[in-house]
């Protein structure tokens, strides 16, 4: 088992709890104690990180004519992982500790002196001269497909989505009719046997990626590059993450992975500081040269126009889910001071996930003020109501305060309480996240005041 996640910043362990009080994020197994950087998502998260890839899968396949989407499967030939580089190339190099027996990354921080030297001291136990010099070590996680557990029939999870649209590209291509530059995009699992995961679902051994593979006349790469440069900012924007949080890094040569020629990351300012959680890469013909080597089938491309054939270019655009759900969550993360009846009801400070309204786990919350009076059954027909068009929730338990805090946690954007005018006049109050705010609406038009509200 691995050590437990690691946080350099009090609002992290802050995110981390909220995550769990309330429901986005759990400890995968966390009664036998956990598994290391493994997690789950609970009733709100796994909401928000649907809402997060629905909106990728509509602005990259649904919004284009030129992208077509799949869903290949996790496992695959074996030959893949050789032809596309995994095999001998996904690797990071590793230092074990003689005495203490842990295993490090040999760039780990927390490491004084040279591995392999004299001066190197190790990190867990303290022992000076103990750790070996730096050895790769392959992050692909390995199992046995068929009941023989022999060599024959070793098969990996895959480190990468990618991989399943290379080898499909003529499928694709051939039954959507379409031409290229065109792409083909897919939302799904990937495994790395990190050695150092932590900082909560930053970088864990099982996620999610959002990638796309943009095929392209070799020559046009760097164009088509620029371009989904900046499609993929503006996409990242409109999620409502502060723009001074955001910015480019461009792989330095060191930096490229085996695959690709050119890569710019886009880097968020999380409480441990900056890191990628979205690349853009320039594949060349890297894979699909390989796998036509591999596989000995032909790949290539005849421009019906120029009768010309090539192997495409790829660009790629890479994303986490789970790494743009922490971004999201971080983002939107604000300890606040309340000023007047809001902090007389539900106390002087609140936390807050200042979500985009579309982007909620919740869109509303339905409050009947008190238990009696035929608040809770006019409540529970706006609840009822609500619920065919929205994912909402009933809360009538506690004070109104508590209960808007509760749901200010949860980054709910809209507050509905049903007071005693409600049930003479069939209006009620609408609490505005944010701004605290208060509307007076008629029960008829709340579902298209909430429509107008939770667009774009
Ligand atoms: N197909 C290209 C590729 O996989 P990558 O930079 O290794 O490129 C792309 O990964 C994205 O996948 C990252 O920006 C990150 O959001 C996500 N990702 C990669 N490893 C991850 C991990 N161990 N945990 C969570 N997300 C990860």
């Amino acid at each position: 088992m691995s050590p437990a996640p690691v946080t350099v910043d009090k609002t992290m362990d802050k995110l981390v709890s909220l995550a769990k009080r309330r429901g986005f994020v759990f400890q995968s197994s966390e009664i036998y104690g956990g598994l290391g950087s493994v997690w789950d998502y609970g009733p709100l998260g796994v909401e928000l990180k649907k809402n997060i890839k629905e909106r990728w899968w509509r602005s990259m396949v649904h919004e284009r004519e030129d992208i077509e989407g799949l869903d290949a499967a996790i496992l695959m030939h074996p030959k893949v992982w050789e032809a596309s580089g995994h095999v001998s190339g996904f690797t990071d190099p590793l230092v074990d500790c003689k005495k203490c027996k842990n295993r490090f990354r040999a760039d780990d921080p927390r490491i004084k002196g040279t591995p392999g030297q004299p001066d190197a001291q190790c990190p867990v136990c303290g022992s000076k001269g103990t750790l070996t010099a730096p050895r790769q070590f392959n992050l692909m996680f390995k199992t046995f497909m068929g009941p023989v557990e022999d060599q024959a029939a070793v098969i990996y999870m895959r480190p990468e989505t990618a991989q399943g649209i290379y080898v499909n590209y003529l499928n694709v291509l051939q039954s959507s009719r379409q031409k290229i530059p065109f792409g083909i995009a897919q939302i799904g699992k990937a495994f790395r046997n990190e050695i150092t995961p932590g900082n909560f679902i930053f970088r864990t051994r099982e996620f999610e990626q959002m990638e796309m593979q943009f095929f392209v006349k070799p020559g046009s790469e760097n164009e088509w590059f620029e371009f989904w440069r900046s499609e993929r900012l503006k996409w990242v924007e409109a999620l409502g993450i502060r723009s001074e949080k955001l910015r480019w890094h461009q792989h330095e040569k060191d930096e490229l992975a085996h695959y690709a020629k050119d890569a710019y990351d886009i880097q968020y300012e999380f409480p441990f500081g900056w890191q990628e959680f979205e690349g853009i890469h320039n594949r060349t013909d890297f894979d699909l040269s390989n796998h036509q080597k591999h596989a000995g089938k032909k790949l290539d491309y005849l421009d019906p126009k120029t009768n010309e054939r090539f192997i495409p270019y790829v660009v790629e655009t890479s994303a986490g889910a789970d790494r743009t759900t922490l971004v999201v969550l971080c983002d939107a993360y604000r300890e606040e001071e309340v000023a007047g009846q809001e902090a007389a009801e539900g106390g002087e400070q609140r936390v807050v996930l200042r979500l985009k309204p579309s982007l909620a786990p919740l869109k509303a919350a339905v409050f009947p003020l008190v238990n009696k009076d035929s608040m809770p059954e006019l409540a529970h027909r706006i609840y009822d109501d609500l619920r065919r068009h929205f994912n909402v929730f009933y809360d009538d338990g506690g004070s109104i305060g508590r209960r808007y805090r509760r749901q200010d946690e949860a980054g709910t954007p809209f507050g509905i309480t049903i007071d005693g005018q409600s049930t003479q006049d069939q209006t009620v109050t609408v609490r505005d996240r944010d701004t605290l705010k208060q509307d007076r609406i008629a029960t008829t038009q709340l579902v298209s005041y909430l429509t107008q509200k939770l667009a774009g």
